[in-house]
């Protein structure tokens, strides 16, 4: 079954049957990682652009190793050192990539739409890498997975998400993906870092964080965005990590043991600390690890390639 959409600009767009879809041939996708040889030739007529203006370590590097893993041809650009310092537009700068026969583009943004407006101008299908405040599909994506490895279909699970609600498009992307997946969600995090109206987004508000932990099956704990932050909106790092931030005893004092997960880059200590990022309770590396096999499968299914027997 193809995607019911030709980019993935975010999760809204989606329709559950596209992200089972993805769901299941991300799970072919893993079990061909296991293997010694973890290369496919299912792309090796493609070209993929990863054009990235702003920062990102998880996401480049594993969407770089799934279009490598599927045999594509990989070119990367980063807007720190190239022409866009001198003036030059988005649309130029992505014409002339595309110019040189690059079939697919990934793209991450500080600014929310930048996908978006891309795919009204170009022919080439878009992947959203994370714009602005707005979404970030693929992250969504390997969370949801990750979570339906640990607990089964996730209809009536409880996902917390916890922290920096308002500048976050993991936060965004998540909710979408949970509510079309039948999830409850609860978010939690200082007032002034929750969005007034969420509520209507399908979610719950919980501001005291012990009752939102007691309440849910998952914590997606989120990172403090302080570089989007443009005026203080809560007094110190200090403050945060007392009162919002994630740490062991909070958890043993809850009556069941939780899922933990964070996005990364974790600010250790901040949201959450240590003995917590690397327990047995966290699944932060497991996310990571799925992030290849859902970003092989994004990439496959808007490739157009319909047969998966290479992987047989
Ligand atoms: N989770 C995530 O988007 O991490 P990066 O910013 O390192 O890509």
């Amino acid at each position: 079954m193809p995607l019911s959409v030709k980019h993935l600009l975010g999760i809204k767009e989606l329709t559950v049957n596209d992200i089972e879809q993805i769901f299941k041939t991300a799970e072919s996708f893993k079990e061909v990682l296991q293997r010694p040889i973890k290369r496919l030739p299912t792309l090796r007529d493609t070209t993929v652009a990863n054009i990235f203006f702003e920062n990102s370590t998880r996401t480049r590097l594993s969407f770089e190793l799934a279009e490598k893993r599927l045999g594509a041809d990989v070119v990367n650009f980063s807007s720190s050192g190239s022409s866009v310092s001198k003036g030059e537009t988005l649309i130029d700068t992505v014409n002339n990539i595309l110019s040189m026969k690059v079939d697919m583009v990934v793209m991450r943004h500080s600014a929310s739409g930048a996908p978006w407006f891309l795919s009204q101008h170009i022919g080439a299908s878009i992947i959203n890498a994370g714009d602005g405040t707005n979404e970030h599909p693929t992250q969504a994506l390997l969370d949801a997975f990750s979570m339906r490895e640990k607990l089964g279909n996730l209809k009536g699970k409880r996902i917390t998400i916890l922290g920096d609600i308002m500048h976050s498009r993991v936060a965004l992307s998540n909710i979408f993906c949970l509510t079309k997946l039948g999830a409850e969600i609860t978010v939690s995090g200082p007032p002034t870092l929750i969005p007034k109206h969420i509520e209507s987004l399908g979610v719950r508000v919980e501001y005291d964080i012990k009752k939102a932990l007691e309440w849910c099956d998952v914590a997606n704990v989120l990172r403090i965005q302080l570089e989007r932050q443009h005026k203080p909106l809560f007094s110190t790092l200090r403050e945060y990590a007392l009162f919002y931030g994630v740490n062991k005893k909070l958890l043993d004092g809850l009556e069941k043991e939780i899922i933990v997960m964070h996005p990364g880059p974790i600010n250790r200590g901040v949201e959450l600390t240590s003995d917590v990022a690397d327990s047995k309770q966290s699944i932060i590396l497991g996310q990571v690890e799925n992030g290849v096999a859902i970003r092989m499968a994004v990439i496959y299914l808007l490739s157009g390639k319909r047969d998966l027997t290479d992987l047989t």
